[in-house]
């Protein structure tokens, strides 16, 4: 059973659960606005007690809780219109560069996001929370929906902070948001979310991650990432909606050794279950959009990293055993190459890609043509380890994580390459370019600035844990 909180007073939430009558029509859409208002990311989220102090406040500003997803249609058309009465703002840059007009010549259909309701599964996760974030600053009116499991496969510490700042962050916007508990592996509840609150956008990022831990845990992959991933597509096939965007992965490209991976490069070597669960979401979403005409676009994330990232990954990793006193291994010898992206790219993409949702068209058999698209989004210079970790250190250093004379040669150690992974990551991001005119455009060294002063704030300031 699924447990639904929000920002809002719950008792007022409480009289809004009722059962849901899967029949009922969808509300009509409330009228669209132009608005902006700064909003923090994770990473600005200020200290400890201020934060609380502030996030407190805002809860019971904009509280709405929800203790399961059973609130109606006709609940969720209220929703909508208390939403646009809140303070109106004007919308910011990315949506000001004219690649929407050029949607349609490439058979996209637009998809206008203010006054819908988007379903973000896999927030607060690293991504889903900072796209949640995005979407809480840029839409004018509508609900944003953030579904979670909050598992432990890193501390969900880390979570719940994201999910402070996400809350703190909904009480300064006009869109609402409502935080779900639940398990996308769990079809009822899956389908409840659906059926009560009829998203219009789905962007499915919950999914175990990780490559080494696939081999441990192969079953917690084939639970959230295939069955999970099925779930999700079923309730899109029976809740229509305007386009399910999902998280793909460059670890489809398995070993491949032409570079950089381009779209429609071959991929049936995965060297990872993990691979394997993403290449099978790929050939999933296409199965939905030719058969049941579901727009879906894929993309396939390289190594995303950045503040309140994911501490099983080798930046965050290292970060913690440098001040811990710890030996970092550097596998391959540290002779790998990485196409890091900046999480704040990623979220450009993503945002971008749910504004432009492959075209519904019918062939000449009268079938659906697929409506059906998948896109890398990578930083595109991928960085020796090496290099990486040399500008990690300096960092680190430079915000007073670790002191200026820290022996860093004391604590790394050269080791072979673990099964499951692959050496060289490297994104054709062109056709994203092409399609959406953006690319990704932070370098390692302002990304890993950004992550140490972060880190810097998150450790020693917020005696936070990781
Ligand atoms: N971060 C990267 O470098 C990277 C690279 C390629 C692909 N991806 C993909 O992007 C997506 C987001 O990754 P992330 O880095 O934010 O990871 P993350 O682990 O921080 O976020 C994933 C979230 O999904 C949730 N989750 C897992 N299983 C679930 C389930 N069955 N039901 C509901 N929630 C569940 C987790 O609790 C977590 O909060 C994932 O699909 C991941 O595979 C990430």
């Amino acid at each position: 059973m699924a447990k639904a909180q929000n920002s809002k007073n719950k008792a007022t939430a409480d009289k809004t659960e009722k059962t849901v009558d899967k029949n009922e029509a969808k509300p009509s859409r409330p009228k669209k606005s132009a608005t902006k208002s700064k909003t923090p990311s994770v990473a600005q989220s200020k200290t400890g007690t201020t934060k609380k102090t502030t996030a407190k406040k805002s809860t019971a500003a904009k509280s709405k809780t929800v203790k399961s997803p059973t609130q109606t249609p006709a609940a969720k058309s209220k929703t909508a219109a208390v939403a646009n009465k809140k303070t109106v703002r004007r919308r910011g840059g990315a949506s000001d560069k004219g690649w929407k007009g050029r949607l349609q010549l490439i058979n996209k259909t637009y998809v206008e996001l203010d006054g819908k309701t988007i379903l973000v599964t896999g927030s607060p996760g690293f991504i889903g929370a900072n796209l949640v974030l995005r979407l809480l600053k840029e839409m004018t009116s509508g609900t944003v929906i953030s579904f979670d499991n909050m598992n432990d496969y890193y501390n969900p510490a880390l979570k719940e902070y994201r999910l402070r700042a996400i809350e703190e962050a909904a009480s300064k916007s006009p869109v609402d948001h409502l935080f779900i508990r639940g398990s996308i592996a769990d079809a009822d509840t899956t389908m409840r979310i659906a059926a009560s609150y009829r998203p219009d956008v789905v962007v499915n990022l919950a999914a175990q991650a990780g490559v080494r831990y696939s081999i441990e845990h192969p079953e917690v992959y084939v639970d959230s990432n295939l069955v999970g991933f099925f779930n999700i597509l079923e309730a899109c096939r029976r809740y229509p909606v305007e386009h399910l965007v999902y998280a793909s992965s460059s670890s489809v490209y398995g070993g491949n050794d032409k570079v950089p991976f381009a779209v429609d490069d071959k991929v049936d070597n995965p060297v990872s279950l993990y691979a394997a669960t993403k290449k099978s979401n790929e050939l999933m979403a296409h199965c939905y959009s030719k058969l049941y005409d579901v727009p879906t676009t894929g993309l396939r994330f390289f190594t995303v990293y950045g503040p309140a990232g994911r501490p099983d990954m080798f930046y965050f990793s290292a970060a913690k055993k440098f001040v811990e006193k710890k030996t970092i291994r550097l596998f391959n010898y540290g002779n790998c190459k990485r196409d890091f992206t900046y999480v704040d790219d990623i979220v450009e993409g993503v945002f971008r890609v749910m504004q432009g949702a492959p075209a519904r068209k019918k062939g000449d058999d009268g079938l659906p043509i697929p409506p059906y698209a998948l896109y890398n989004i990578g930083g595109g210079t991928p960085e020796n380890l090496l290099d990486f970790v040399s500008t990690l250190q300096e960092e680190l250093v430079r915000a007073k994580v670790l002191p200026k004379n820290y022996d860093f040669e004391a604590y790394r150690e050269l080791a072979p390459m673990q099964p499951g992974d692959v050496p060289v990551t490297y994104a054709d991001s062109r056709a994203l370019e092409e399609d959406f005119g953006f690319r990704p455009t932070i370098g390692i060294r302002e990304g890993l600035r950004r992550f140490a002063e972060w880190f810097y704030q998150y450790r020693f300031k917020l005696h936070g844990e990781d």
